[in-house]
């Protein structure tokens, strides 16, 4: 990390890598966080002192009292789950009113955003994407249509502006035949947060970041999502609707190629997905179970089962090339702690063909593995590289030299302090 520049710590894979917790150990090392993409569909555990927390919209840098914490253009706030989760943390004793600051470019979503999120969904039948139905999808393509609120909106005159495109929302929600909704109280939630947010600095995030640049401050752009799950460079339609790549840090946040510096991509020892969409190394028997089980796979915002599977070099190869990652950092290391054998996929097949790289649509593609010897050692009480077992080692060394990048750390549970930082 550098003065004067924007790190990027980005989800890798399909999302729930372990962003938060990274976020909020990295933070003392920062002036800033900011977030820069996504909303609500995001949630990101962080866990110290026996407290855990889930975050949403908000960066995971606000637990560090003395650092400014920014939502970027890129995000998208619904103001009423925003209150919510500002309250609990102001409940919970951190002030942020001062130390929050949202951009006035970010876009609102709305209650009948999130209707129209399930009535698309329910439209789509079986090839439904499984969103999150936090109105994400809706929001997004509102705001490329160029027909979308900005947070910017909420000053003046807006309920008008509120209630013509509520009722746009309704016409449509209409065309596509949906009736199972009532958002009488929600709503009345949702506009009780715009008074909230109304209580924030609502400003020109850009402007301020590129000065706290120009001063030679250190930020972090905390990723949301995945890059699988990138507008572009996910498995589509199987995506969310933002840009949550290397890329969508400069656009997301209004600062420059130039500043950016480090970009950790971080990933789990294995692979999860949420949600509908191609999955090669996906397991449907006793392992998937297994690893699902002791990694408490199980989704932060929906509470749905994260279909799991061994590590993905073919992915990772990828991601870490379209992402620029300078440093890798690996999380749950310590879910595979039992396992006496551990997979890797190094290739995918299909109909005969094998490939190294990353095909344009993931569907119906076998995954290749090769086996290493698991460690079958308790990691988590490690603190220091030294403690670590040779086979995890080994593990770590393997997925290195396989997809060109170094790994400078590693996670080996859920707590703050269960993380070792690797000399190299
Ligand atoms: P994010 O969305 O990328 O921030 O990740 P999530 O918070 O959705 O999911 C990560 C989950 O793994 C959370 O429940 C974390 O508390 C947990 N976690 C993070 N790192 C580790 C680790 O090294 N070991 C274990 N066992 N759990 C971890
Ligand atoms: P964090 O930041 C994992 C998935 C959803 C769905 C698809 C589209 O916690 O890693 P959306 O509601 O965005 O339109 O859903 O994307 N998805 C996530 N999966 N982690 C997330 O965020 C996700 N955010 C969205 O499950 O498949
Ligand atoms: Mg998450």
């Amino acid at each position: 990390m550098a003065n004067g520049k924007v790190d990027a710590l980005l989800g890798i894979v399909f999302g729930d890598e372990g962003k938060g917790k990274v976020v909020d150990f990295f933070t003392p090392r920062y002036d800033i966080v900011a977030r820069f993409a996504g909303g609500p569909n995001a949630g990101h555990t962080i866990i110290f002192n026996g407290k855990k927390f889930v975050l949403r919209s908000i960066p995971s840098g606000i637990f560090d009292e003395g650092k400014l914490n920014i939502i970027g253009n890129g995000c998208v706030v619904a103001p009423d789950l925003f209150m919510l989760e500002a309250q609990e943390l102001e409940q919970a004793g951190y002030d942020l009113k001062n130390r929050l600051h949202i951009s006035n470019r970010a876009h609102l979503i709305l209650p009948t955003h999130r209707v129209l999120d399930r009535a698309l969904e329910a439209s789509k039948g079986k090839n439904k994407v499984g969103t999150t139905g936090k109105g994400i999808g809706p929001t997004y393509s509102e705001k490329a249509a160029r027909t979308g609120l900005r947070v910017g909106d909420i000053a003046g005159s807006f309920q008008e502006k509120y209630e013509a495109l509520k009722q746009n929302h309704l016409r449509q929600i209409a065309n596509l035949g949906y009736t199972d909704f009532d958002i009488t109280e929600e709503e009345q939630t949702w506009l009780r947060g715009v008074e909230y947010m109304r209580g924030f600095v609502l400003t020109d995030t850009e402007t301020a970041l590129n000065e706290a640049l120009a001063q030679g401050k250190r930020i972090l752009a905390e990723g949301a999502q995945g890059t699988l799950l990138d507008i572009d460079h996910g498995t589509y339609p199987f995506v969310s609707s933002s840009s949550t790549t290397c890329g969508g840090v400069c656009t997301g946040l209004g600062v420059p190629p130039r500043a950016i510096g480090e970009v950790f991509g971080i990933f789990k020892a294995y692979s999860t997905r949420v949600g509908a969409g191609p999955f090669p190394v996906e397991l449907f028997d006793e392992t998937g179970d297994r690893i699902r089980d002791i990694g408490r796979e199980y989704g932060a915002v929906t509470g749905r089962n994260r279909r799991c599977g061994w590590l993905d070099l073919v992915a990772l190869r990828h991601t870490i090339v379209i992402n620029g990652v300078t440093q890798l950092i690996m999380m749950k290391s310590d879910v595979l702690d039992s396992f006496p054998v551990i997979k890797a996929c190094v290739a995918y097949e299909k109909d005969g063909v094998r490939t190294q790289t990353m095909p344009y649509d993931t569907e119906g593609w076998q995954a290749v593995y090769e086996e290493l010897p698991g460690w079958q050692a308790d990691l988590t009480q490690c603190k220091t590289e030294e403690e670590l077992p040779q086979k995890f080692k080994d593990y770590v060394a393997y997925i290195e030299r396989q997809v060109g990048c170094p790994i400078t750390i590693l996670s080996v549970g859920p707590d703050r302090e269960q993380t070792i930082v690797r000399s190299l």
